[in-house]
């Protein structure tokens, strides 16, 4: 469920009315509600036993410093891929010792940037890494604290280019190098090998795709512990999807959390371990909302283009992923509107430039505001300035409150980052 729902006939944010933010700040604007984000953490923290386990939000979902700060607050931890990321979480208020590092590229002055921080965890996808990792500690006379992450061959997720626990991926270690690896690192010692981690794909809508996975996992912790490793934490990535296609009006209830919750103690219960998760889209998807303002229609005989202000820069996940984003009038349509199909597409000099096909509406004209629905994961946090866009703001709310976090980019920081170069000759 979000927050966002029309009242009198006008779409609002929590209690706020969206054009009052518009009017404020302009469009395109990212809009996020705190309720959501704070709902939604909640549910999925006390389903899997916090602040016994722990919840590591992953911050590529959505880096705003402001979302960041409301779930540290909620006492969530980082799931980070970056220094970027890892910085942003610290800025926050999200401290070092509830922060994990993923990835299966990490350089060495992010590793350095990690265990001078002293994160909570670094989760290891390869043989190289796990030498740089303990040279970078012993150099600085720390111990940092790690786990394997495994590729169960197993992969799950609502598209090919987002599904990351196939042995074809390039995500994590082998299972049946985990033993071998896990020996290694016993001798090394700037590393404590606490457990292995998994993450088998993304927007995942039925927990069944994970019981394979979380299966081969269990066998893992068996198989090792039985080899005398230590397991001490599991850690299972995120995944869980969102319904993005749900129109107004809905409710949705925590059903997927507690079927994963469940799963997860069906498949692992009993195994004494610390559980960690890494939720990214599920805390934050149904929280945020792109709006935008209709610009143009351009009637086709076959079809009708809608050409709207926001593009693929902002939102690329229809672009990319062919992700469905439901469309919403900021004005409340009466039951009866006459409705037309659109293609709804952005500025930008490409035809992959395009929100939607075919899309039945009711009616729109130049000037009316819409919201792109579900864009809070994976939308601003993806944005781009290509077509030398400035990346658009994004505006946090709270009750009747909101907040600018992050102002329209300007054209002099859009062009200033650039340098004209000078010649010597
Ligand atoms: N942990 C790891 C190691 C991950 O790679 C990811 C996401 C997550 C956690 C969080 O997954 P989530 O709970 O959000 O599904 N840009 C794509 C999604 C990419 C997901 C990448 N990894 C999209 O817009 O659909």
């Amino acid at each position: 469920m979000h927050h966002f729902q029309y009242r009198d006939g006008a779409l609002f944010a929590e209690e706020v009315d969206l054009r009052d933010i518009v009017a404020a700040v302009g469009s395109p604007v990212y809009v996020y509600a705190s309720a959501t984000i704070t709902r939604h953490y909640d549910l999925f923290a006390k389903a899997v036993g916090a602040p016994r386990n722990r919840v590591f939000y992953a911050v590529k979902a959505n880096a705003n410093l402001g979302v960041l700060q409301t779930l540290a607050a909620l006492g969530a931890g980082a799931d980070t891929v970056s220094e970027g990321e890892i910085r942003k979480a610290l800025a926050a208020g999200i401290p070092a010792e509830r922060i994990v590092f993923s990835g299966v590229g990490k350089m060495a002055h992010e590793l350095a940037f990690a265990v001078e921080q002293g994160i909570y965890q670094v989760n290891i996808e390869t043989e190289g890494e796990l030498d740089l990792l303990n040279r970078i500690a012993v150099e600085r006379g720390k111990r940092q604290a790690a786990v394997f992450r495994i590729n169960p061959d197993v992969g799950a997720g609502g598209h090919a280019k987002i599904t990351t626990g196939s042995s074809d991926n390039k995500f994590g270690i082998s299972f049946e190098e985990a033993g071998r690896l896990y020996a290694r690192a016993a001798n090394l010692p700037g590393i404590r090998i606490a457990g292995v981690a998994t993450h088998i794909g993304s927007q995942i809508t039925d927990v069944a795709a994970f019981e394979p996975a979380f299966r081969r996992l269990r066998a893992l912790v068996e198989t090792l512990r039985g080899e005398g490793h230590g397991v001490e934490r599991l850690d299972f990535g995120g995944g869980l999807g969102i319904p993005y296609d749900v129109p107004y009006p809905f409710s949705q209830g925590p059903a997927l959390i507690e079927a994963y919750a469940g799963l997860i103690e069906r498949v692992l219960g009993g195994l004494e371990v610390e559980r960690g998760f890494e939720p990214g889209r599920l805390i934050v998807g149904n929280a945020g909302i792109l709006v935008t303002q209709a610009l143009y229609l351009n009637p086709r005989p076959a079809r009708t283009f809608l050409v709207v202000d926001a593009a693929m820069n902002d939102l690329v996940r229809p672009a990319m992923y062919d992700a469905y984003h439901e469309i919403w009038p900021l004005r409340e349509p009466a039951a009866d509107a006459e409705r037309q199909r659109y293609d709804v597409v952005g500025p930008i000099c490409e035809t992959g430039d395009t929100f939607a096909t075919g899309r039945s509406m009711a009616r729109v004209a130049p000037g009316d505001l819409l919201a792109f629905m579900s864009a809070g994961a994976y939308g601003a946090s993806m944005s781009s300035s290509y077509n030398q866009r400035p990346l658009v703001p994004e505006v946090l709310v709270r009750g009747g409150e909101f907040f600018v976090t992050r102002p329209r980019q300007t054209y002099d920081d859009l062009i200033g980052q650039d340098r004209l170069p000078v010649w010597s000759a």
